[in-house]
């Protein structure tokens, strides 16, 4: 099984809550957390985009870095696990993000990929006056796939001639080409962006669902094996988990019930109004899923909360989902979650054993 880190790029990770731990994002944080994964023998490191907060009491995702520039920071002060930055392509042009990856790609030697998304919050781009209008829910991932066949020419052969329904290039040119192939995630999960991964993407990345239920995610691996049927690419599934670890169960499961208690209503009632504005994308598989009230301190994401035996435990039952590759994971510490999962978690998980016969060796 592989493991990532969603490291913490914005203010307080992915807890809405007044009683889990309030921090703003910054390099020496998310620095510490990233060199701790390495230490760890953790395999990848992936950051969001996010450009427009929910406000309320706890300020949620109100501060937020940028994603490009600080993986390109964590590339340099890093040497064997992998960056992922994620790409708000409405905001930057193709040919541009092109050549943004292939000098970080320079700067990791050869390490980075990309997250393609294609936004599904309006404000954050009706701000600087950049939405396209709300047609655009309809056809954002017929955008995206123009997008990156725009990139793929330029890393590929340098240059590009694409004349599309939304971008124009006009010999287009890109050098130095990154030296690795480029991988890129998408974490679509409506039919459309599924579709888009499985014809372009390398990795799909899915919201793991439920607390203490790791395999409840399962169908949307096999949704995504049905739409790979299609293209016959090997896309690898992973899913994204919070851990919240403690000594025994009891302990663990106090804090989520703490957490849960110091719900921000004021960021929670934002994300739920967010949610209904998005029409056109079909299905209850996008941000209407994060806005379920059952869980929405953190935004529905799956979580494991137990003892750190009784993560292990689940994380192995997580690597028996077929066709599953890993999992992405976050904490509500994520300083002592990192270190924790290194020391405590990951020497219990028969799935990572490989991982610590190499460092033993
Ligand atoms: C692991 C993961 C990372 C994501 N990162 C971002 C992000 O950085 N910015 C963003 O606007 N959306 C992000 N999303 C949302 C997805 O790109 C996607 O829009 C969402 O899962 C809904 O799928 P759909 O676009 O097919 O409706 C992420 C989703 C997941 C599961």
């Amino acid at each position: 099984m592989k493991i990532g880190v969603f490291i913490p790029i914005g203010n307080n990770g992915w807890l809405i809550s007044e009683n889990s731990p309030q921090y703003w994002p910054s390099f020496k944080m998310n620095k510490q957390v990233t060199l701790t994964a390495e230490r760890h023998g953790l395999d990848f490191v992936l950051s969001m985009i996010k450009l427009r907060g929910f406000g309320g009491k706890t300020e949620f995702w109100d501060h937020n870095l940028d994603s490009f520039t600080l993986m390109s920071g964590l590339a340099a002060v890093t040497s064997r696990i992998k960056i992922f930055a994620t790409c708000p392509t409405l905001a930057i042009p193709p040919a541009i993000a092109a050549r943004m990856a292939a000098t970080i790609d320079s700067v990791s030697n050869g390490r980075f990929g990309m997250n393609l998304i294609t936004g599904w919050q309006k404000p954050e781009y009706s701000q600087m006056g950049i939405w396209p209008g709300d047609e655009y829910f309809a056809h954002r991932y017929e955008y995206l796939s123009e997008y990156i066949r725009i990139m793929r020419d330029l890393w590929e052969t340098g240059r590009s001639d694409f004349k599309g329904r939304f971008f124009q290039m006009d010999d287009c040119r890109l050098s130095p080409r990154p030296q690795a192939d480029m991988k890129i995630i998408c974490a679509g999960q409506s039919d459309a962006g599924m579709a888009f991964t499985a014809e372009y993407a390398d990795y799909n990345f899915c919201f793991g669902k439920g607390v203490n239920t790791p395999v409840a995610f399962a169908p949307t691996v096999q949704k995504l094996r049905a739409a790979t049927a299609w293209t016959g690419r090997n896309v690898q599934a992973y899913a994204l988990f919070m851990i919240i670890a403690d000594e025994t169960d009891a302990a663990a499961r106090a804090k989520w019930e703490l957490y849960k208690a110091g719900t921000d209503r004021e960021a929670t009632a934002w994300l739920v109004q967010q949610s209904e504005i998005d029409t056109a994308s079909g299905g209850d598989t996008n941000v209407r899923q994060m806005a379920d009230p059952t869980s929405i301190v953190n935004i529905n994401m799956g979580t494991l909360v137990g003892s750190y035996e009784t993560v292990a435990r689940m994380l192995d039952e997580i690597d028996t989902v077929e066709g599953c590759e890993g999992v992405l994971l976050t904490f509500d510490d994520f300083l002592k979650g990192t270190e924790d999962f290194g020391t405590r978690i990951q020497p219990l998980m028969k799935s990572r054993q490989h991982v610590l016969e190499k460092e033993a060796a």
